[in-house]
């Protein structure tokens, strides 16, 4: 594994012609493909679904990394998981006493799980999950679009999780990256980082990509 993940997000692609976009990330080195899905419910806004991920895993080599805003996320997994998903992440705030169960599930079509926290979450309350997750999601925006500014109080739970943090535990960072704010977050000990308008604004893609590493 690289020593930074970097996971394009979609969200900010042309859905009209999201093959030609994903083709884009994946000749410039991006690592993973990162997928927002949301309800409507658990954030404001509705992007996409199960029968986008099967779509897209049809014309990509890159692990699909579904990151689920979405209320009742359990109802959902063994679909996300055999539309092609590789890694599932879904949030802490949408499934908070079945925190376990969740993770098990995802495990159980031998896909990595990933726990996300949102702007107000303080890290403390999900140390205890974190020996169960491959992976711990820090939101750096409040979840629901692309495009807003980074929030830096946000990178400071990296330490924080790192502290408690398994060895190969991923911690990845979500929201207002570009090159600046990913130099803090990989300072503060994220290994993964998503980028939506960053990269997919940006006149020169494969420059940007590198320059987030
Ligand atoms: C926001 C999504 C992000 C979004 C990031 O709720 O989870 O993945 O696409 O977009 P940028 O990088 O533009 O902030
Ligand atoms: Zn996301």
């Amino acid at each position: 594994m690289k020593d930074i993940i970097i996971s394009p997000s979609i969200l900010s692609a042309d859905f009209a012609n999201l093959e030609r976009d994903i083709k884009a990330v994946e000749k410039y080195g991006a690592d993973w493909l990162h997928i927002d899905v949301m309800d409507g419910h658990f954030v404001p806004n509705i992007t996409i679904g199960v029968p986008v991920v099967k779509s897209i895993k049809a014309v990509t080599t890159l692990p699909l990394d579904v990151h689920l805003m979405i209320e009742n996320p359990e109802k959902y997994i063994e679909s996300f998981a055999n539309a092609g998903a590789d890694i599932i992440t879904f949030h802490y705030e949408a499934a908070k006493d079945k925190i376990k169960d969740v993770i098990n599930l995802i495990k159980s079509y031998k896909v990595k799980a990933g726990i996300s926290i949102k702007p107000k979450t303080l890290p403390e309350e999900i140390i205890k999950y974190i020996d169960l997750a491959d992976m711990i999601l820090v939101m750096t925006v409040e979840p629901g679009f692309g495009g807003q500014k980074f929030m830096s109080a946000c990178a400071e739970k990296i330490p924080v999780i790192k502290e408690y943090a398994p060895e190969d535990l991923i911690i990845q960072v979500d929201g207002g990256i570009n090159a600046e704010t990913a130099r803090v977050c990989t300072e503060y000990g994220a290994n993964s980082l998503v980028a939506g308008n960053y990269i997919y604004k940006s006149a020169d893609i494969k420059s940007a990509i590198e320059s987030l590493r």
